[in-house]
């Protein structure tokens, strides 16, 4: 039932990522959801090919997809961001992918997260491992914070919500080697699984920015919790650390101090 799904997936996440790979880099048109939201006509045709081609093989299955929203019910939810990094897409900046993943009560059964500009398939699935261009991958074995490379993003309403990430950036900047912001973050927990960096929190996020890659993360041999160490990442409030197990206790620990300290 996944083998065939998650092949799918694979296949399908390849084409969407063809229609931003041709797109990419020419003049793109940007349209704002919010004050710093961007979406472009490549996000809307990417996620057509996707939620069509789901729909068509499996009609008992639900989609969540960003900018269509929920449709259909079913045990199965297909979670779907057809551009991650739309900020990056439209400045021509190559830092973007296509995730899908297919969730059950909370729980990602596959997930997906393509790179276009690398053409890098990242793939897993619950009990099967996670790889990388059909090879098996696995975080880092980074043990000290001053020595891990860590990534990050904040949320687009950082312009009003004082809950907006810059005081946890600012600790983990002067604890780590440095901290990212690729501003892609599926990106950044497929980096996590496959050990690039090793370990990145952010608040606030939606399903479909995280349904893959965390499975990818934690399939690579990562832990992935809320940011105050509860299990359920999809619970709203959405928070999530993803780290490769080692940093998670004092990532934890540094991000409640962030909280104490306000
Ligand atoms: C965004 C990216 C970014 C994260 C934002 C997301 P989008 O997704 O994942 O890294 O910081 O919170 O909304 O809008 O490019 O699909
Ligand atoms: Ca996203
Ligand atoms: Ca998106």
């Amino acid at each position: 039932m996944i083998a065939e799904r998650l092949s799918l997936a694979s296949g399908l996440a390849r084409q969407a990522g063809d229609i931003l790979r041709q797109a990419y880099g020419k003049a793109v048109e940007a349209k704002h959801k919010g004050e710093v939201d961007l979406v472009t006509e490549f996000d809307l045709r990417a996620e057509h090919l996707l939620t069509q081609a789901l729909r068509a093989a499996f009609p008992q299955d639900a989609i969540l997809a960003e900018e269509g929203g929920s449709s259909g019910s079913g045990e199965l939810t297909w979670v779907i961001d057809p551009l991650d990094g739309t900020t990056n897409f439209a400045h021509g900046v190559p830092l973007f992918c296509v995730s899908i993943a297919c969730v059950r009560d909370h729980q990602p059964l596959l997930g997906v997260v393509y790179d276009p500009m690398r053409d890098e398939l990242f793939a897993a699935s619950a009990g099967g491992g996670a790889t990388l261009d059909d090879r098996p991958i696995h975080v880092s074995t980074t043990r000290r914070l001053d020595q891990s490379l860590l990534v990050t993003g904040f949320p687009y309403d950082i312009r009003t919500n004082p809950d907006n990430n810059l005081n946890h950036y600012a600790r983990f900047a002067v604890l780590s080697l440095g901290v990212r912001r690729l501003g892609s973050a599926a990106l950044d927990l497929a980096y996590v699984a496959c050990g690039r960096f090793d370990g990145f929190w952010e608040f606030r996020l939606s399903p479909w920015d995280f349904a893959a890659g965390l499975l990818l993360a934690r399939e690579a041999g990562g832990t992935v919790t809320r940011a105050d160490g509860g299990p359920d990442v999809f619970v709203e409030p959405t928070s999530i650390l993803a780290t490769n197990g080692h940093l998670h206790a004092v990532m934890l620990e540094e991000l409640r101090k962030g909280v104490e300290a306000g």
